[in-house]
Formats: C-alpha cells, structure tokens, sequence
C-alpha cells in the first residue's frame, strides 16, 4: 500500500491547493479526485472550475460582448449590423475554457510532484497506529494510507422538495451553464448569487428572466444601499425580481414546467416557464466518503464540523472548503487548504473571515468585504461612512459605464476601515484595495492620501475614503 505524509480528498479550490503547499512543504503528497470530463477523464478543479465560478465567468464575459455589440457599440459610433448569438459556439469556448483550469491543475500536480488519484475516495475505517488507510474506487483503484487526510469534497446544489434536477427542465448550476437553446421564459427560485448571475447570462442572450425570491429583502447580506441601488439598476436591465414569495408546487410538463407561487401580498399565481433554475443555497457534500466509520462529525446539516483551525474531531483529519462552516466561495476554500497544510507542517496560519471579499459578477458588479452599515448600526459601532458614485469619475466615463458607487465605512473614533461596499464596472478588482487596507489594519485616511493612478475607477476608492472625511476633491 502506497504511504504518504498528506492524502487529500477532493480536487477542488480548496483540495487541490491544499495539495500543493503541502507538496512545497516538503511533504509526500496525493489528491484524489472523482469529477469526470464528457469523456470519462480527470478534471480536477471541482465545482468551481467544472460547474462554478470558471464556466460561469465565461459565459457573463460572451453574453456581455454580446449585449454591447447590440446596444452599447452605438454609443461609441461604432454601426454593428446582423449581431448574432451563436450558443452552441459560446458554449464550446467555455467548455475550452473549463479544459484549460483543468489540464493547468494537473500540470500543477506534476510539476509539484503531487500524485493524483482520479476516483473516489473513502475512508477505510479508523486511524490504525495514527494511519488512515484510504480506498480509491475506480478508475484508479488503489488503497493508500496517510497519517493527514485533509476532506475537501465540497458542494452540491440544493433541491426543492418534490422537484429534483433532471438538467432538462429543472435545472441546478450545472445544466443552467449548458442550455443549448436561449428559453423564451426562463424562471429562476432564488435571487441570491448563482440566480443573479445566471439570470443575468440567459435574460442578455434574450430570455424573459423571471426571478423568485423567498425571502423580502434583496441581497440581504449586502450592503442596504448597494443592494437598493443594484436592485434599481437590474430593474431597469430588464431582470423581473419578485421578493418574499412563497413556492409552491412545481410541476414539470413535456417541454415546459409549471410553479405556482404566492406573491408577497397573498395572491396565488401560476407561471410556465421553458426552462426553471433553482438557485435556493448548497449542501455540503460527503457521499461516499465513509467519513463516519473513521469518527469524523458531521452536525445536523451535513457539514464536518471542525474548529477554527479546521482541524475535525479525528486527530489529523482536517476539512476545508464548502464541507465546512463559513462562506462558500473558492478563495475561502484555497485559505483554508493552505492554512491547514502550513498547520500540517507546525506553522500558526491565521484566516480573518471579516477580511473575506464577496464579489456577484453581474453588471454592475457587486463586492463587499468587511461590515456593512446594517451591521455595525446592529451592533452598537460608531462609523463614519464615505460614498463616491461612478458618475464623477473620468475613467468610467470614458468606459460609458458610470453605473453605481463605492463606499467606504470606518470606525468614528479611530478612523479604522470597517468595511468596503461597491456596485459598478470591474468593482470585483477594486475590492482587493479594502481587503489589504482591512488586513493591514488601515485607516481611510490612509486610503485618502494613497496616490491613484488616473484615470482609474480606483480613484473612486479613494474618493470614497476622502468622502469619510467630507472632502471628496471630484463631487
Ligand atoms: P468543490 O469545488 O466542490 O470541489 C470538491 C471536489 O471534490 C469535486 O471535484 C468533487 O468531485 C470531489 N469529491 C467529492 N467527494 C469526493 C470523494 N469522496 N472522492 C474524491 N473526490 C471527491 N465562488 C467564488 O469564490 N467565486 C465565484 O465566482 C463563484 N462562482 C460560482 C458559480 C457557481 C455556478 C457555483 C455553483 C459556485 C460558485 N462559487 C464561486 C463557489 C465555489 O465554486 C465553491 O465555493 C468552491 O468550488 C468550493 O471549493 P471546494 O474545494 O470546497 O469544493
Ligand atoms: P445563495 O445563498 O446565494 O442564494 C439563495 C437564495 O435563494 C437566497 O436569496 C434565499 O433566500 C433564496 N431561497 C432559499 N430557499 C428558497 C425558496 N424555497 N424559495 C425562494 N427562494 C429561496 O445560493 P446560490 O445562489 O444557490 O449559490 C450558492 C452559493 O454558491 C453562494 O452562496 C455562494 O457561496 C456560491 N456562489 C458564489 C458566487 C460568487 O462568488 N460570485 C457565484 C455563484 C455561487
């Protein structure tokens, strides 16, 4: 039976990056992974580069080309005639896209000298002498053993009660990346980050997009002004968003599926659509691993329970990623893996969860890290907030794109960053500025007196930061 120092099960974010800082380490190292390409094969990377973050990217980047060449080229005096959406082509370029994420994981594992086990993996039983023995199923078929197994098996989306995915009609992210065809009707339940984005993909290459929220409030956990003002700018696009409602059944049909509903104000209503996507949170995901018969906890949802250094109730079984508590975003699970591979090896890695960023890929984007302004009027913390929109500023002007604003919110004592909030162009890149001055512990006047180049839309960063101050130089 092979032996190594680190087995990690999993080869997604959070997997396969634990996999190579341990490999950096100097430990001996091996990654197994189950997800299969259409043709049978490996492709790690997981939800996030098969099914996630990477295919989905790729299609909001198509269908904004698109949307551009049909409405915006005229702005810029540019004449575009016969625009044309060719999906099955879109389609073929994301999965290309996709093909590169994961042929660059396994090149990763090589040049790390990480051994990749394509398959699924499940704990034989408990530790015997401090050694995990693990089972590989096929194709590999092996058994390995590890004195450190790091879990890292990630996600799946989650089910309506009665209306299981079938990809066809009812569809979860996986079959809302590969619809073949544009829906004239598309429903979506959810308007949290998969329903927006998705809904904003399909509704810019023509669906009439219908979205479903459950709950009253947009975007709860955003920023009250940012979600308000986003909810105003993707009204405008054309997104039709119905908030506190209540699913009923959904009954699919031969081509089309059925939901009946009741709206906010306790009217019954039924709609058809050619395609629904549920989009209502993820499950954590431990099919198979057997975790269990080596003693591992799972609490009442599913999730590995384990404390804040994501070590789990098993000495040396670690679990990072979606499987775990706390956000479930990529980078959250690659901080994961590379803290626990830095604990494997006897360093004192610390994640700040504050310092987490969000980013919802629309357009405009949205990003936040930090409190938001509901948060910090919750819990009693005198701020000062400092806003500056897009509109005063030369870059997005220039882009044609002065949608939205940054905001910044800092204690009023200390001036300290608090938190960061933006809705507009390319705000997934400028969140990184609130991100480093909140780990760095920054002020806003530091913010404020940090030279932007200009004309960027990072300047609006630091307009936002004057503004704390009440001295925006441009608004
Ligand atoms: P996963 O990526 O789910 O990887 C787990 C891997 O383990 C999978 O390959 C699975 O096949 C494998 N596995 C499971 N069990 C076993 C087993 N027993 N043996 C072997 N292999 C096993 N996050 C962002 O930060 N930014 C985004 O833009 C973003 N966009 C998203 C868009 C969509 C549509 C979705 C669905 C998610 C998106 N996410 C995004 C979330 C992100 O994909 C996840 O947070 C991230 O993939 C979690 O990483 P992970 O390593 O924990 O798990
Ligand atoms: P989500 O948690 O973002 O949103 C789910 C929404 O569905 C919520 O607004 C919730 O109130 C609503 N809902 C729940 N049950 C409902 C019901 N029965 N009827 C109507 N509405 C209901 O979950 P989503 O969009 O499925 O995404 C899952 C996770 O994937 C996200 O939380 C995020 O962690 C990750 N993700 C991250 C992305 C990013 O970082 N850009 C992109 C896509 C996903």
């Amino acid at each position: 039976m092979d032996q190594f120092d680190v087995v990690v099960i999993g080869g997604g974010p959070g997997g396969y990056v634990a996999a190579i800082r341990a490999a950096q380490l100097g430990f001996k190292v091996a990654c197994i992974d189950e997800w299969k390409n259409a043709k049978g094969g490996p492709a790690p990377g997981g939800t996030c580069t098969n099914v996630g973050c990477i295919p989905s990217k790729a299609l909001l980047q198509s269908s904004e080309h698109y949307e551009h060449a049909l409405h915006h080229f005229g702005d810029h005096g540019i004449t575009a005639s016969g625009v044309k959406m060719d999906v099955a082509k879109m389609l073929v370029r994301k999965d290309a896209v996709v093909k590169q994420n994961n042929d660059g994981i396994l090149y990763l594992f090589k040049k790390n000298k990480v051994t990749f086990f394509h398959g699924r993996g499940s704990f034989a039983g408990a530790a015997k002498e401090g050694v995990y023995e693990i089972n590989v199923s096929e194709p590999a078929n092996a058994q390995i053993a590890a004195k450190h197994v790091i879990i890292a098996t990630g996600s799946n989306a989650r089910a309506l009660p009665g209306a299981a995915f079938d990809e066809k009609l009812i569809l979860s992210n996986d079959g809302a990346l590969r619809m073949g065809d544009v829906p004239k009707k598309l429903g979506v339940i959810g308007a949290g980050v998969i329903g927006l984005e998705m809904g904003s993909v399909w509704r810019r290459l023509g669906a009439d997009v219908t979205v479903l929220e459950g709950l009253p409030t947009f975007l709860g956990a955003v920023d009250e002004q940012i979600a308000k003002e986003a909810a105003k700018l993707f009204k405008k696009q054309g997104l039709n968003i119905s908030l506190g409602v209540k699913v009923g059944a959904i009954k699919p049909g031969k081509n089309d599926v059925t939901v009946e509903y009741t709206t906010a104000d306790g009217k019954a209503e039924t709609a058809t659509f050619d395609k629904l996507i549920v989009s209502i949170g993820r499950v954590p995901n431990t099919v198979g691993l057997n975790a269990e018969a080596a003693g591992v906890k799972l609490d009442e949802r599913g999730f590995i329970v384990v404390d804040e250094d994501c070590k789990t109730s098993q000495a040396n079984v670690w679990a990072v990623g979606d499987v775990v508590r706390g956000p479930m975003l990529a980078h959250k699970a690659e901080e994961e893996g590379v803290a626990v591979a830095e604990r494997i090896a006897g360093q004192h890695p610390h994640i700040d969860f504050n310092c987490v960023p969000w980013v919802i890929y629309t357009s405009p984007e949205i990003a936040w890290v930090g409190k938001t302004e509901q948060q910090l009027k919750a819990e009693g913390v005198a701020y000062k907030a400092g806003s500056f929109p897009f509109m005063a500023n030369g870059r997005a002007r220039a882009l044609g794109n002065t949608d939205g604003m940054v905001k910044i919110l800092a204690d009023a004592k200390t001036d300290k960053v608090l938190g960061m909030h933006a809705v507009g162009p390319v705000v997934s890149e400028l969140i990184a500025e609130g991100v480093m001055a909140m780990e760095f512990g920054a002020s806003s006047e530091d913010i404020a007196r940090i030279c932007h180049a200009h004309p960027t839309l990072s300047e609006a960063t630091k307009e936002a930061a004057l503004a704390v101050d009440k001295r925006t130089l441009n608004f």
